[in-house]
């Protein structure tokens, strides 16, 4: 019943063909998209990864041809035989690159049948649910609009392999099973049949690999890499995700920068024909917090929130004064023409800054006779006036304020900045905003597990001034570390090493890691820091992030060929999966679950 491809060779693809090509043979291969029939005439739009083009089934070119062309339904395989025709001026598709021309069949071949999709492929804007699109993502991949983005994908490694190689980086491939690289998630892990009770676990990240390789004598290295990382998902994190990893040698964290500008810049250039100008402006992780309550602004919008806590000392507001009493803050954000809010509107920036952990959140709207608001009757006129005039608030704008200690207070505002700039349409799309965050705390004090947490990784060089407080005062050390921010996204981030043990082993100190434990787990990195360590240093970037924005791609699920559920499953595969007995008893391990 099936034909074979015996003697058929693919001349083009099914985007290629143009009028230049009318009068020429082709032979086509792909799937049906759509049949139509039309006064006796059978057209089939014929698709393949580079696009559609219309086949014509002629009883009067074929008659036999013609009559087989009826079994055809959507997504059959078939090859294709004809002529190129060119269409007739009516017939002209402009929404199609193949709509100059069409190919008249002789010959059809048959290659496979197929069931009728779950979903339908040809229109992407069609409502699927996702749990259908994955577990059917063969099928989903053949739609355009997914396709596209895959093809984007490759074209962006290309680039960026490309521009690597070309500034002295070799790529190496480092271990997929190997022991814990800490990046703050949990580990997947591994057991070993051959010595049971022991683990791999699968990489975090390359981090140490890299570090030994600057250690070898590599110089430049680079990777696009999988790590693995158990931990709870969003739009933007998957349980597997790859980076662009780099490392380098004899550097300082300027020399980084520039090879990461013109990287990104290369990137932007190549892919969507856009110059982004260098170098990309830089801001202090403190300018963050104090005027963007987070460390990954998003700067294509303003509602920069301010400080008013120096102007409350002559107010009234018995909640505000307590909290500034006590070294607490009063942060404020003014949205222009806001004051149209409903009521409604408020409360839900009431509740979203609660979940930030704010006890509260004030607003006023700025009126041609004053304020209104809960609060005007606490403040006094000239205080008002000050905080009008700091703001530049006019009739019209709103006010919001948070009193609450720094990092409550400056979360909680830059949440609801985030919320205020989405839900206003604040934020214009086709921008790109670029930014770099640098010095970083080295640690952040963990406070459920009462102690120093690495805010990078336990790796991140401290500044060679702030060396001293490490023992004394933790909190005030500043890392040599770097991210990326793309749009309120962070894209990629880095550091300078340490690349002496004793000062590895003062940071181990400091993070409560003693020195058995310290051994245990990174003893290979501080033998291999003896061993003449160069300066080195690197960064590493979330490839499916960067695409994800550059193709403008809702989630990183969308530029990933197989990605996993929220819940961290293959819907294609069903893995994660059950496993038989024997294998566990290979493995010495018993379920307890
Ligand atoms: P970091 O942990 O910041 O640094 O990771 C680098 C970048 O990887 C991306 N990323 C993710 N993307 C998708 N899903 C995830 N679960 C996920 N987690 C992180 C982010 C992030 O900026 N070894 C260091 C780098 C270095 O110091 O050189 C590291 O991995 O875009």
């Amino acid at each position: 019943m099936f034909d074979t491809l015996e003697g058929l060779k693919r001349s083009h693809s099914c985007g290629d063909l143009r009028l230049t090509a009318a009068g020429k043979e082709v032979v086509l291969m792909g799937w049906v998209q759509r049949r139509r029939d039309h006064g006796g005439l059978i057209f089939v739009d014929l698709r393949d990864r580079d696009g559609l083009t219309q086949v014509v089934f002629n009883p009067e070119v074929n008659p036999d041809t013609h009559n087989k062309a009826g079994v055809l339904r959507d997504e059959y395989v078939i090859a294709i035989r004809g002529l190129v025709n060119p269409r007739p001026p009516e017939m002209i598709n402009p929404n199609m690159d193949t709509g100059e021309i069409e190919v008249m069949v002789e010959e059809l071949r048959l290659l496979n049948a197929a069931k009728t999709p779950p979903f339908e492929l040809e229109d992407y804007k069609v409502d699927v649910s996702e749990a259908l699109r994955l577990k059917y993502r063969y099928l989903d991949l053949r739609r355009p609009s997914v396709m596209k983005n895959l093809l984007f994908r490759h074209r962006a490694a290309q680039v960026t392999r490309q521009f690597l190689n070309g500034q002295g980086f070799i790529e190496v491939e480092t271990p997929i099973l190997t022991k814990s690289t800490p990046e703050g998630a949990r580990d997947y892990l591994v057991p070993s049949r051959v010595t049971p009770g022991q683990f791999f676990a699968l990489p975090q990240s390359p981090q140490l690999f890299k570090q030994l390789l600057m250690i070898g004598g590599l110089d430049r290295y680079y990777q696009l890499c999988r790590c693995f990382r158990d931990e709870d998902l969003r739009a933007d994190r998957q349980p597997e995700f790859t980076q662009i990893d780099l490392e380098m040698a004899f550097i300082g964290e300027e020399d980084i920068m520039r090879v990461v500008e013109g990287m990104i810049a290369t990137l932007f250039k190549e892919l969507l024909e856009i110059e982004v100008s260098l170098p990309f402006p830089r801001l202090t992780y403190q300018e963050c917090m104090d005027r963007f309550g987070l460390d990954r602004p998003d700067l294509r919008f303003g509602l920069g929130l301010r400080d008013l806590t120096d102007l409350m000392k002559d107010t009234e507001f018995r909640q505000f004064r307590e909290v500034v009493d006590q070294g607490g803050v009063v942060k404020a954000l003014k949205g222009p023409g806001l004051s149209k809010l409903s009521r409604k509107e408020l409360d839900e920036l009431i509740d979203l800054a609660g979940v930030y952990g704010a006890r509260g959140l004030a607003w006023v709207k700025v009126q041609k006779d004053g304020w209104q608001s809960p609060l005007a009757k606490y403040f006094p006129d000239q205080v008002k006036a000050a905080i009008n005039e700091r703001l530049a608030a006019k009739e019209g704008d709103l006010i919001l304020f948070v009193a609450d200690t720094p990092a409550v207070a400056c979360t909680a505002m830059g949440q609801v900045r985030l919320h205020l700039g989405q839900k206003e349409g604040l934020i214009p799309e086709d921008v790109y905003n670029l930014v770099w965050v640098t010095d970083f705390p080295l640690m952040e004090y963990d406070a459920g597990e009462g102690r120093w947490t690495a805010m990078h990784h336990p790796f991140t060089a401290p500044k060679e001034e702030d060396i001293p407080w490490l023992v004394t005062d933790p909190g005030r050390v500043r890392a040599r570390a770097y991210d990326l921010v793309l749009n309120g996204t962070e894209i990629g981030g880095g550091s300078i090493r340490i690349n002496r043990r004793d000062i590895q082993q003062q940071v181990f100190q400091a993070l409560a890691i003693g020195p058995e434990e310290a051994e245990e787990k990174f003893g290979f990195l501080l033998e291999a820091l003896e061993y003449g360590a160069p300066p080195h240093g690197g960064v590493a970037f979330g490839f499916d992030r960067l695409v994800a924005i550059l193709c403008g791609a809702k989630s990183i699920r969308e530029v990933i060929a197989f990605p996993k559920t929220q819940k961290a499953a293959c819907l294609v595969t069903k893995a994660p999966s059950p496993v038989d007995l024997e294998q566990l008893l290979e493995l010495g391990l018993r379920l307890e679950v």
